[in-house]
């Protein structure tokens, strides 16, 4: 018991001859680099305090005879005072460079990184600037393309009226497909549209279900598929029923166009535990890859050769406009589920329209 306590103190008080002593050396430097300035400062007095109680403890003798056994050292190893005052000076003199040597170097990594961070903000804002300026513009292109495109549509339906046989048919695609470039126009221009005020009121989840549901019976039935609506608890939400109404058509249309023949598209609302509701609709599809499940979110991407890849960007962008979220999941069993959380009460602020696109 008494050999550990009399090497600790031998260590720590054996004197400017302790073999401890260089050590405050680094100690010195890593604080200055690791902490700020004042703190780093601080340490390196700390140090020289140290370093002074140990150069009293070595010229007072006050504690004698701790190091001489340990390391043979100590004043009566020889070590003359002119030497043990020159180590002194000179540790001391080096705890403060290598505080003043860590602060540089330091400040100068901090001022790499800032630069390097400020180099990269301002290439970020150039890019945003860009794609503002051109989704302003493809907006303004899709808005003068609809007034052309509504002419071309009246003239094919006048002419449809004078020709019959082949020409008609012809015709007839071509319509179909004015009718499709209208749709594409439409849905690019809701979705660069900047995101409208809500009128949100409590909505009853379930009802809504039902309504969707009666909306797509035609649909399904065209497909051979089963659309149903899982009763349950009535379910309330604070949401504007229209958009929320428009993000269940478009899911629900996603997930008629994945189910095969013969399955089942299922919609159920839920209250959730911490208040507000959960609407799910489920298909029996071939789901969509875990490496997909984001990406599908970002505008243009669609695995349809008709498809605008518009919809579920859109239908996110308007979730979390309410505070709340859509997202996919797969299902067990096969398929794919996909989720719309919508919050209880009233939310604090609406998200700006650039954060619900993120
Ligand atoms: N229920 C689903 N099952 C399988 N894939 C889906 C489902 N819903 C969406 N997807 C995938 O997400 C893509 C993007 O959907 P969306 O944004 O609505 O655009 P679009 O329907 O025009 O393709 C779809 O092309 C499809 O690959
Ligand atoms: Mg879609």
């Amino acid at each position: 018991m008494t050999f550990p306590l009399f090497t600790v103190m031998n260590l720590s008080l054996g004197g400017l001859e302790s073999p401890l002593i260089p050590l405050v050396l680094p100690v010195s430097l890593a604080t200055a680099i690791l902490f700020p300035a004042a703190r780093a400062h601080r340490w390196a007095g700390y140090l020289l305090v140290l370093l002074g109680v140990q150069a009293a403890v070595t010229f007072t003798g006050a504690v004698a005879d701790l190091v001489p056994p340990l390391f043979g050292g100590g004043r009566r190893a020889g070590h003359g005072d002119a030497l043990l005052w020159t180590m002194f000076t000179v540790t001391a003199f080096l705890v403060v460079w290598a505080n003043f040597i860590g602060t540089t170097l330091r400040r100068t990594f901090r001022g790499m990184v800032r630069t390097a961070l400020d180099a990269r903000d301002d290439a970020l804002k150039t890019h945003e600037e860009r794609v503002r300026s051109l989704t302003t513009l493809s907006g303004e292109i899709a808005h003068e393309l609809k007034n052309p495109l509504a002419s071309v549509k009246g003239l094919a339906a006048m002419i449809a009226r004078e020709v019959e046989g082949r020409p008609a048919e012809r015709l007839a695609v071509l319509r179909r497909e004015v009718d499709r470039m209208q749709e594409i126009l439409e849905g690019f221009l809701n979705f660069s549209r900047p995101l409208l005020p809500l009128n949100e009121a409590h909505v009853p989840l379930d009802a809504l279900c039902r309504q969707v549901a009666e909306l797509h019976e035609g649909m399904a039935g065209e497909r051979g598929v089963g659309l149903r609506v899982v009763e349950g608890a009535p379910v309330e939400a604070w949401c504007d029923a229209r958009k929320v109404r428009q993000v269940m058509i478009d899911v629900v249309q996603n997930a008629l166009e994945a189910a095969p023949r013969g399955t089942t598209v299922e919609l159920q609302a839920r209250a959730t535990p911490e208040g507000g509701g959960r609407v799910e609709v489920r298909d029996r599809g071939p789901g969509v890859a875990e490496s997909l499940r984001e990406r599908v979110f970002e505008p243009g991407i669609t695995t349809k050769p008709q498809g605008s890849g518009l919809g579920l960007a859109l239908s996110r962008a308007l979730m979390r406009q309410h505070g709340g979220e859509l997202s996919l999941h797969a299902r067990a069993g096969g398929g794919c589920v996909a989720e719309l959380f919508l919050p209880a009460a009233p939310q604090q602020a609406e998200a700006p329209r650039t954060e619900a696109l993120t």
